[in-house]
């Protein structure tokens, strides 16, 4: 099978052209369309973070050499994402945390601050976008359109019917399962006419499209906006939490040492922001990682790295809607660079998304997701799912038989994905298509499917990345 020839942005990225095994013995170049899970690192991330290993120490309270750059160069990595986002740091404050799920669970943290009322989400979030609020402050969730996007009428309804009762508005910058890019300036608009605050889970915007937080007194201003440091080219564990610098007033959710300007026998005096959000030795690394992968981005291109990544995202939904036996969630509307990300989940007609996504890899060599990718609602929206089939398969999987839980299979792009591989990734899904599979698979308890006998062994991973001790 011939490999893919070299894109434009491909040699910016670590790990894209490895050989991987497939059926029969035979390696290929792997494509990884799995881009939305997690992302490799920018080679110049990697390269910074080997580089940084030599100078890097505690941030903040050592007087040390090594720790003042360190301490430098940790700040400079807020400020980066700060100019990045267009952040004003007088009324909000950028935060490192682990990722998404920590930045939204610390919003939900601070449900006091909303004086008790409910949180509005739509129907398309990510579990990350959707639990906390559920489980904490109580949540209304509004409805999409047929075809899965965002309703405007149906959350100004909302926000107008709830008498006030809404304090915030937690709606995704752009679906994990759909790619479809959300109008979070208008849900801003509408969120701050009620008196609401706006929360973006930009998880998968932030990599995928500029974002402009807008000035606090701009209508259609971000209150919140959450991102992950892997999804960006900067996979080493640190994310960021923009937030109003007057959100955080009361001690923090987590609590601990450089959170504190003095603590004393029974009192606490609490840092200023950020300090005091980020208690605990932070990940250093990982913020440093993110902002150089920021600031790589940027210096390569962002804006042309996107149109990239459009064209694919064009092809690959041309290329899908055009097999026979494959439906795309959402159709099959591009709507051009605006509005749906270079990303396609799909269901296969007699397939099942799990037995798909092991063949494309098994045979292939092509890394994809399947399931429902913590989306169940949406996915069960999308797949025009009734009330009393979700609660037939809610049955099923809760009493773990979780063959049940129905799915599709997910391509998303990124920018070192190239035309010759999502077109290898066509061919391969026609034949899946096709019912064309050179293996027989089996099904385990846990709904995932492997090749019979199972997948060949990784022997020993840690072992051989690490290398030999002397
Ligand atoms: C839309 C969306 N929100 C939130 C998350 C959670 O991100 P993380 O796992 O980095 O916390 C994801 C991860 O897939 C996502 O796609």
């Amino acid at each position: 099978m011939p490999s893919p020839p070299t894109g434009r942005w491909r040699d910016h990225f670590a790990g894209v052209d490895l050989p991987v095994p497939v059926l029969g013995g035979d390696t290929v170049t792997g494509i990884n369309f799995d881009n939305a899970a997690s992302t490799p690192p920018l080679k110049r991330v990697r390269d910074a973070v080997t580089a940084f290993s030599e100078v890097y120490s505690s941030v903040h309270r050592g007087t040390g050499y090594k720790s003042r750059m360190a301490t430098e160069a940790y700040e400079q990595a807020r400020e980066r994402v700060a100019e990045f986002l267009g952040v004003d740091e007088k009324s909000q404050v950028v935060i490192f945390v682990k990722g998404t799920t920590d930045a939204l669970n610390r919003i939900a943290a601070e449900q006091a601050r909303l004086d008790g009322r409910q949180v509005l989400v739509t129907e398309m979030e990510h579990h990350a976008d959707l639990l906390p609020w559920r489980h904490r402050s109580g949540h209304i969730m509004v409805g999409l359109t047929p075809d899965g996007h965002v309703d405007l009428d149906a959350i100004e309804h909302a926000l107008h019917n709830s008498g006030g009762k809404i304090g915030l508005v937690a709606i995704s910058g752009a679906s994990n399962v759909t790619g479809f890019i959300s109008p979070i300036h208008e849900v801003a608009q509408l969120a701050h006419r009620h008196g609401a605050l706006v929360s973006v889970d930009a998880a998968q915007l932030a990599p995928h499209r500029r974002i402009d937080i807008r000035d606090a007194g701009d209508p259609g201003h971000l209150d919140f906006v959450s991102f992950s440091g892997h999804k960006m080219y900067a996979p080493y564990g640190a994310g960021v939490l923009v937030a109003p610098r007057d959100f955080f007033a009361g001690a923090p959710e987590v609590m601990g040492g450089g959170a504190i300007r003095i603590v004393t026998w029974d009192d606490t005096v609490w840092a200023d922001l950020p300090d005091r959000e980020e208690a605990g030795s932070p990940n250093v690394i990982g913020a440093v990682a993110l902002g150089v992968a920021i600031e790589t981005l940027v210096e390569l291109g962002f804006d042309e790295m996107l149109r990239h990544e459009d064209e694919l995202g064009d092809r690959l939904l041309k290329a899908l809607s055009g097999i026979p036996g494959v439906t795309v969630l959402g159709g099959p509307d591009s709507r051009r660079g605006t509005e749906r990300l270079g990303l396609a989940s799909f269901v296969i007609d007699g397939v099942h998304h799990g037995l798909a996504a092991a063949a494309l890899s098994h045979e292939w060599g092509v890394a994809v997701r399947n399931g429902c990718f913590c989306a169940n609602p949406y996915v069960f929206h999308l797949l025009n799912m009734t009330k009393e089939a979700v609660e037939q398969v809610e049955g099923e999987v809760a009493a773990d038989h979780r063959q049940a839980l129905p799915g599709a299979v997910r391509a998303s792009l990124a920018p070192y994905n190239n035309q010759a591989e999502v077109d290898r990734f066509a061919d391969a899904v026609r034949h899946v298509a096709r019912g064309e599979l050179k293996a027989a698979y089996e099904q385990a308890d846990d709904g995932t499917f492997a090749p019979a006998g199972g997948w060949p062994a990784i022997l020993n991973p840690l072992k051989m990345l690490a290398g030999p001790a002397s």
